[in-house]
């Protein structure tokens, strides 16, 4: 074995080299999102990103190729941290022939690249084959000096590689033996060693031989592929010497990192080593997905996103480290991971603020959450916490369960766990009904991804608005059929047509499909899973069959299109200008009517910056500059400095859309022949879609002229509504608040005139009863103050006597009570009187001899309750 140990970066490189001297083409590894595959959230596989290249769909840009792909897989996320080797990410060493060399190939090969290449000494390997796969025996067996002792035949479960439908097939694996598992010379010695994790394995080679379909039938492929994944930290663990994934020289720099962090040791306490691998793990992880344009949210990607940092900020939590810290972590993963990664480093201060914004975010969650938990644990009585109520705070405001459990805990109660996973469960069905069926190849069993030719579908609408070509399939909702009538609606695949099928956030396009004796009405134009092109039509005129045919698209409708998807390059290119090169796109959408851009930014854009951004994009339309298209490589394409987005297809012939000298991205879409066909750009709204998303929407051409129009329109009616014209009506706007303003004074004095008139004649309401004075009224929303001061004003006017005052409001009355100083306390008592007074309204009170205030409840009775100061005296 060599001496000096390859690190994670060597190991690599060593692999893509190995497989690019055998002819493969070296990739860089896709993005974590899936293009163009629903059943996927993220990349979990070297192949997955390839599986259109493997059913055929799509043609690779070469029959040989190796990868190390990044990868996503959060099914065993609750055993990360806990063991030495679970990860959610994690890089995949792969090499992949289609339809090119097969077993006899790869066997040898893996055999070269495991022992002399790395050096491993072949006393420690293993290799399994499929029980009936007597080939793959054949060949370790005679192509190999592994020996024949050394190959073991495992069951389906083992050796048998599939997910769901698709292409799939009998594997070999290559197994290591880290030093203690003794000769193993069974089978059942073999399977006890490596469930006692004393052998590992390291390389999965699947020989993709079949195609699975849903009824279990497994097809030869006409062309057998080699689909192969090694994991490169398990690989790591072996060639450094170590046991676990978090001792490989790149992840126990991060951990590293962590320790500082926190202030906690790794390997000095079980417990905050789970924390320290998890913190450590799920960093990195939601680096490289903020990376490839996933940004936190409730659902799908954003999800997962989501948990990973808030599990990662929460482990902090449990190390002590009560502040935020994961954006702090970044530099390590940057450093150790920039050299094949690069857009971590050039993203770095972005993927930072992400996280600082979100584990501000859930810092703020815990606190609230916090006081709603402690609020729950001062209702609950007895010792059992309410599974209802922990359900409702993991539910509710996104608290973690095990704080809950923690802090329930500390206070000496025990959690119902029955009634909170009776919770759970009822969610995860309600979710799983929403969610429906999916499987490998297929999406939703929706009837388009069924549909198949097997040619390649020419699209041909860069260049001409009608196109001949041959109608091959009609379909309707149940499948295939031979003919479609008139009236009836269904779906139709060509071989070639100018129909743009919906793409890179570019609606679908729209037009008339002709045949010998029928018409069909185009309603709209998507890509399947195959990647053939698939036209909702409906049957306007005759009988639809195969057969040649005639395609046109709507040419207003794609025209206007055009107008708006250029109009959104130009955008992008005007947003790095007025706020910076991070502007990136995060989504868009480009039909008829408008256009919509995401993109990545923090505040709200000022007036000022928006009309910046407008200036500019008219710029560049008013210079009517050429919009030309150029096919090229993806690298020439960078050095040209197109914007490439996310998703950008590596290895493959690229397009790039430049319009004068002011744009170049990377865009399937179709576009203006000159800038100057856009005419007019208007953005007509920028909002906040998620936190450090920004969401334009801007509409073009003829549609800015009616946005502006009906702008005018407003104007128009507005100014007829305050009689007058649109140019004077700020003036006359004004001058109506300034007279509304005069008005508002006016009536407020009369109030007050109103007002102390009926006080007046409160005052004068003087009787006597057994030779006490007594004063009383009943006004409407008055303020406790005022009513005293009312009572006050009324006792002085008597001097000596009783005064009794009531306010209504609308559900209760207050009551105050005075009597002067010369009859408290010996004829009259305040306090007393009041009680009995409020008694009336359904209230009660006291207070002093002098003065006393009271509430009821029933304001009708007011009248009644003062007039009880007559008997009561
Ligand atoms: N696709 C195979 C795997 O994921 C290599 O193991």
């Amino acid at each position: 074995m060599e001496q000096k140990k390859p690190t994670m970066n060597e190991l690599r490189e060593s692999f893509l080299k190995f497989f690019e001297e055998k002819g493969h083409l070296a990739l860089d590894s896709f993005s974590l999102v899936p293009k163009d595959d629903k059943s996927l959230l993220l990349i979990n596989s070297g192949m997955a990103p390839l599986k259109p290249y493997f059913t055929g769909a799509r043609v690779p840009p070469r029959k040989r190729v190796t990868t190390c792909q990044k990868c996503i897989r959060t099914l065993d996320i609750d055993n990360v941290g806990k063991t030495s080797r679970h990860a959610t990410f994690f890089e995949m060493l792969g090499n992949f022939s289609f339809g090119d060399y097969f077993k006899k190939e790869i066997i040898p090969w893996a055999w070269e690249y495991m022992t002399q290449v790395l050096g491993l000494p072949k006393d420690r390997l293993y290799a399994t084959i499929y029980e009936d796969d007597d080939e793959a025996f054949e060949i370790w067996a005679t192509m190999t000096d592994i020996g024949e002792d050394r190959i073991f035949r495992l069951g389906k479960k083992d050796n048998f590689w599939e997910i769901g439908v698709g292409p799939c097939g009998p594997c070999s694996e290559i197994h290591y033996d880290y030093g203690n598992a003794g000769v193993l010379t069974t089978r059942e010695e073999f399977e006890a060693a490596s469930e006692a994790d004393k052998t590992v394995e390291v390389w999965n080679l699947v020989f993709t031989q079949f195609d699975r379909d849903e009824e279990g039938n497994y097809t030869p492929l006409a062309n057998p592929n080699i689909d192969t994944g090694m994991g490169l930290e398990r690989l790591a663990t072996i060639m450094q010497g170590v046991r676990s994934i978090f001792e490989t020289d790149a992840i126990r720099a991060i951990m590293t990192r962590a320790e500082e962090l926190t202030g906690v040791s790794y390997g000095t306490d079980a417990k905050s080593d789970v924390s320290l691998r998890i913190i450590t793990d799920h960093i990195k992880s939601a680096a490289m997905l903020i990376s490839d344009g996933v940004l936190p949210s409730n659902e799908g990607r954003g999800y997962i996103l989501r948990r990973l940092l808030r599990r990662a900020a929460r482990h902090g939590r449990v190390l002590g480290r009560q502040e935020a810290f994961l954006a702090q972590m970044l530099d390590a993963v940057a450093e150790n991971y920039g050299q094949p990664y690069p857009a971590i480093v050039e993203k770095l201060e972005y993927i930072k603020k992400i996280v600082s914004l979100e584990e501000e975010k859930f810092n703020q969650t815990i606190d609230q959450g916090t006081l709603v938990l402690n609020d729950y644990i001062q209702q609950t009585e007895g010792d059992v916490f309410s599974g209802d109520y922990a359900f409702k705070l993991y539910d509710t405001f996104g608290f973690p369960l095990e704080l809950t459990e923690e802090i329930v805990a500390e206070r000496g109660l025990k959690l119902d766990y029955d009634k909170f996973h009776a919770n759970m469960k009822n969610q995860k069905e309600t979710a799983r009904a929403a969610r429906g069926q999916s499987n490998f190849m297929g999406q939703d069993a929706n009837i388009i991804n069924t549909l198949k030719t097997g040619t390649t579908f020419e699209f041909t609408g860069y260049e001409e608005e009608s196109s001949k070509g041959s109608l091959l399939l009609l379909a309707g909702e149940d499948g295939e059929v031979e003919t479609l009538e008139q009236g009836e609606s269904g779906y139709v695949l060509l071989d070639r047509s100018p129909f743009y099928a919906e793409m890179g956030g570019q609606v679908g396009d729209l037009g008339e499909i002709r045949g010998e004796n029928f018409t069909l009405n185009v309603l709209d134009t998507k890509k399947n899973l195959f990647g053939e092109t698939v036209n909702l039509v409906e049957v306007t005129d005759g009988t639809a069959v195969t057969g040649p045919v005639v395609s046109t698209i709507a040419k207003p409708y794609r025209d206007a299109i055009r107008k708006n998807h250029t109009a959104t390059h130009l955008l992008h290119k005007a947003l790095k200008q007025v706020l910076g090169d991070h502007v990136n796109q995060s989504g868009s959408l480009v039909d008829s009517h408008r256009l919509r851009f995401d993109f990545n930014h923090f505040t709200p854009m000022t007036r000022e910056e928006i009309r910046n951004v407008e200036d500019l994009v008219m710029e560049m339309i008013l210079k009517a500059s050429r919009v030309r298209t150029d096919v090229m490589t993806l690298d020439e394409a960078r050095e040209a400095g197109a914007m490439a987005l996310f998703d950008a297809k590596y290895g493959e012939a690229v397009r790039v859309v430049s319009a004068g000298q002011d744009s170049k991205e990377l865009c399937g879409g179709t576009h203006v022949a000159n800038t100057g066909e856009i005419g007019l750009f208007k953005i007509i709204s920028e909002t906040g879609i998620a936190s450090g998303i920004r969401r334009i929407e801007a509409v073009t051409g003829l549609n800015a002229l009616h946005f502006v129009r009906n702008q005018e329109d407003v104007l128009e009616e507005a100014a007829q509504i305050m009689k007058t014209n649109p140019h004077e009506l700020v003036r006359r706007a004004r001058q109506l608040t300034a007279e509304l303003k005069d008005k508002d004074r006016e009536i407020a004095d009369i109030k007050k005139t109103m007002a102390s008139g009926s006080l007046q004649d409160i005052l004068n309401n003087i009787s006597e009863v057994n030779g006490i004075k007594v004063v009383t009224g009943v006004v409407d929303n008055m303020s406790g103050e005022d009513l005293r001061n009312l009572a006050e004003k009324a006792l002085d006017k008597i001097v000596s006597g009783v005064s009794v005052m009531a306010s209504r409001q609308e559900d209760k009355v207050s009551f105050c009570v005075m009597v002067s100083k010369d009859l408290a306390g010996k004829t009259a008592h305040a306090g007393k009187l009041i009680g009995q007074i409020a008694q009336v309204a359904d209230g009660k009170g006291g207070g002093r001899p002098d003065m006393a205030q009271a509430g009821g409840k029933s304001p009708e009775k007011a009248q009644e309750a003062v007039n009880k100061i007559f008997e009561l005296l």
